[in-house]
């Protein structure tokens, strides 16, 4: 008989999107050349708009998300890994369009794969995920950009969101002083982020037509888009760096060019999804040794595939905390 694995299905019935606990055969799997048992996976936000049926992250249903797994290789047909290894794997096409790690095989090219490093168990790199690795790209970017901690403070938005807590953390570690805004009054996660201010985000957004507001920030780390990245931008020192990789409130920018102009300041994008293996390889080494966050896992929430459907729909409406591993063993 045909082995079967555990996976959250999303499929589409009259315009509604279904999330339904299903056993699936292991040939409904794509016909890639490694084979992964998944251990964990975690909940990113665009998870949240696959399993919700957003087409611009999945174009056809029914559909496995996950953009993240960690897990042990069971078969491989191609040069790279070898039955036993334990691999991590984020991005690339994994939960958009190609069945990802909320079941608990995935079947992927090897190409997409990294080795998990020594110091990190399973749990510790979905505690990062996808979430993690592009926060350390984009702290990267800032590092890269000649922004030290000696220039001042760090503004990060989405601050208690997955990206946002994990980049406040990571510059602390670092030794920045850093800010965050937050939509949420306060969180339990407040604490481990050791900001120095807590700012409203309604009363941070400036809808004015200033070019250039009071210089508060040497540099920002923004998942967030629309009018509170316009308001990043005209906030800074001069020769100030944003580092922006997200649009949790909108894809819209509307400003002018004067803070770049006048102001030298730099608004530099972050990918996470087609990062090179290099690159990958640097910043998780990162990750997993000198930026090494202990405490992260303790403050990770953890769920089951079938608590997910009650996650998606509270992380779409803002209401989700830090970072969610699912473990795809219970
Ligand atoms: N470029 C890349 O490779 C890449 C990689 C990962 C994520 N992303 C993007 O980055 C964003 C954040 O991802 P995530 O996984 O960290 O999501 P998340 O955990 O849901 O965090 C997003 C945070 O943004 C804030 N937020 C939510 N709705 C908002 C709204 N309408 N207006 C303003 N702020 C809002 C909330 O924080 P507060 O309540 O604290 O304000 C929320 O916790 C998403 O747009 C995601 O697609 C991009």
């Amino acid at each position: 008989m045909e082995q079967t694995f555990k996976a959250l299905l999303i499929s589409e019935e009259n315009g509604q999107s279904l999330k339904e606990v299903q056993s699936l055969p292991l040939s409904s799997l794509p016909q890639n050349d490694t084979l992964i048992r998944v251990e964990y996976s975690s909940l990113n936000y665009k998870d949240a708009l696959s399993a919700t049926g957003n087409k611009g992250v999945t174009r056809t249903f029914p559909h496995v998300p996950g953009i993240d797994a960690v897990g042990t290789v069971e078969e491989s047909s191609g040069p790279l890994w070898k039955k036993g290894d334990q691999v991590l794997v984020t991005g690339f096409d994994l939960g958009m369009n190609t069945w990802g790690g909320f079941g608990q095989f995935i079947r992927i090219p090897g190409e997409w794969i990294v080795a998990l490093p020594d110091t990190l168990s399973a749990k510790e790199a979905m505690a990062l995920g996808t979430a993690g690795f592009t926060a350390g790209l984009c702290v990267d970017k800032l590092i890269l950009a000649g922004i030290k901690p000696s220039d001042g403070p760090i503004a990060v938005s989405g601050a208690t969101g997955g990206v946002g807590s994990i980049s406040l953390q990571l510059l602390h570690k670092l030794g920045y002083e850093t800010v965050a805004i937050s939509g949420k009054k306060g969180t339990d996660l407040q604490q481990e982020m050791q900001v120095s201010e807590w700012i409203d985000r309604q009363e941070f957004i400036d809808e004015s037509k200033r070019a250039l507001l009071k210089p508060r920030f040497a540099g920002a780390i923004d998942s967030v888009g629309g009018t509170v990245l316009t308001t990043l931008l005209r906030s800074l020192y001069y020769n100030g760096v944003v580092a922006a990789c997200g649009m949790a409130q909108s894809g819209d920018l509307a400003m002018t060019v004067f803070p770049f102009i006048l102001n030298g300041v730099s608004l530099l994008g972050v990918d996470s999804v087609q990062a090179s293996m290099e690159t990958r390889k640097r910043v998780w080494s990162l990750l997993a040794n000198e930026w090494k966050l202990d405490q992260l896992v303790d403050i990770t929430k953890e769920v089951t595939l079938e608590e997910i459907p009650a996650q998606v729909d509270l992380m779409l409406a803002g209401k989700t905390e830090g970072r969610m591993v699912v473990n795809l063993q219970k």
